[in-house]
C-alpha cells in the first residue's frame, strides 16, 4: 500500500533527509518534503511546527522529522496533541515505537546514526503496524494528561 510520507529537517539533518527521501520513493511512497532546503542553519521548531500541521491536516500520514541529535525536534513535535514522535537509535527502538507507542513520527539524530542504521529503521517502522491492547489505553491517556 502506498503511503504519503512527511519529512522535515534542521540543517543537522538536512543531508539524511535527503538520503532518506530517496528511500521512501524506492519503496514506493509519496514524499512530502516540509524543508529544510539547503544546509544553512534554521530553528528545529519551526520544522517541528510544520510537521504536525502536515499531520494534524492528514497532508501524510506518518512523518520523519531528524536534526542533529533528534532530541530538539522531537521535544518540539511531541508538544502537538496529533504528534507522537519516537527518537530512535536501531530497529530495535523502531519496532517499539510502532508496536506500542503507536509512534506516527519516526525521529533521528542526522548527527548520531549511521545511514544504513537509519535506512533499517525506516523500513522497520513502516512496516510495523501497531499492537493495540493494553497499548491502546496507554497511548489514549498520552492526551488525557496533557490537556490536565
Ligand atoms: C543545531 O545545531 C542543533 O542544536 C540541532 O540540530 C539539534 O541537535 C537540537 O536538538
Amino acid at each position: 500500500m502506498s503511503q504519503t510520507i512527511a519529512v522535515a529537517a534542521d540543517h543537522g539533518g538536512f543531508e539524511l533527509k535527503t538520503i532518506l527521501k530517496e528511500e521512501l520513493v524506492a519503496r514506493g511512497c509519496s514524499v512530502v518534503d516540509l524543508g529544510t532546503d539547503g544546509p544553512g542553519s534554521v530553528d528545529y521548531p519551526d520544522f517541528a511546527a510544520a510537521m504536525a500541521m502536515a499531520i494534524r491536516d492528514k497532508t501524510a500520514e506518518m512523518g520523519i522529522l531528524i536534526c542533529g541529535t533528534g532530541i530538539g525536534i522531537s521535544i518540539a513535535a511531541n508538544r502537538f496533541p496529533e504528534v507522537r514522535a519516537a527518537l530512535v537509535h536501531d530497529a530495535f527502538t523502531a519496532r517499539m515505537a510502532r508496536l506500542h507507542n503507536d509512534a506516527n513520527v519516526l525521529v533521528f539524530g542526522g548527527r548520531t546514526i549511521g545511514i544504513e542504521v537509519a535506512k533499517d529503521c525506516l523500513g522497520v517502522f513502516l512496516d510495523t503496524e501497531f499492537e493495540g491492547g493494553r497499548h491502546a489505553r496507554r497511548v489514549a491517556k498520552l492526551n488525557q494528561h496533557s490537556s490536565r
